[in-house]
C-alpha cells in the first residue's frame, strides 16, 4: 500500500469486474491476489450476476457493436466479482496489470496475457479513465 506521502496524485478508485469466465475457472483468488500483492486496496467486493439492463448500461458505448450480443450473453452467464479498488493512480495501474483486450495478444506477465486466450472471455474489466470510473462506480456501488 502506498503511504499518503509517497502518492504523486490524489487517491483514485477504479471499478473492476472479475468476469464470469474467471469465476468458472477458479481464478478469482489468483486475480484478486495479484491486485492485493500490488498494494491496491479492496474497498468493496460483491459476487453478483449482471442482468441484461445492467449490461446495457455498463457497456453503453458498445451496445451497437457487432460483438455486443455475445458479450452480453457471456457477461450475464453467471456470477462475477465486482470490486472497488483504490490506490495511487489505480486506474492506469490496473489497466497495465490486466493487459490489452485480446488475451492472445496481451503481454506475458499481465493477467490476460498469462491466463486468457480470448478476445471476449478476457477475465477482467477495469475502468479506463476517471470519467468511466465515476460512471461505473455509481452504477455498481451507488451507495459508496
Ligand atoms: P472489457 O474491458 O470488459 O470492455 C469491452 C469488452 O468487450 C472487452 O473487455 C471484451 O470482453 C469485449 N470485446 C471487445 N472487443 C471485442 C471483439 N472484437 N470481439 C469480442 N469481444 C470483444
Amino acid at each position: 500500500m502506498t503511504s499518503p506521502l509517497e502518492r504523486t496524485s490524489p487517491l483514485e478508485r477504479s471499478l473492476v469486474l472479475v468476469k464470469p469466465d474467471a469465476v468458472r475457472r477458479g481464478l478469482l483468488g489468483e486475480i484478486i491476489s495479484r491486485f492485493e500483492r500490488k498494494g491496491l486496496v479492496i474497498e468493496a467486493m460483491e459476487l453478483r450476476t449482471m442482468d441484461a439492463a445492467l449490461a446495457d448500461e455498463h457497456y453503453a458505448d458498445h451496445v451497437e457493436k457487432a460483438f455486443y450480443p455475445p458479450l452480453k450473453e457471456f457477461m450475464t452467464s453467471g456470477p462475477l466479482a465486482a470490486l472497488v479498488l483504490s490506490g495511487d493512480q489505480v486506474i492506469e495501474v490496473v489497466r497495465a496489470m490486466i493487459g490489452s483486450t485480446d488475451g492472445r495478444k496481451a503481454a506475458a506477465g499481465t493477467i490476460r496475457g498469462d491466463l486468457s486466450l480470448s478476445n471476449r472471455e478476457n477475465l477482467v474489466h477495469a475502468s479506463d479513465s476517471p470519467e468511466s470510473a465515476a460512471r461505473e462506480l455509481s452504477l455498481w456501488f451507488p451507495k459508496l
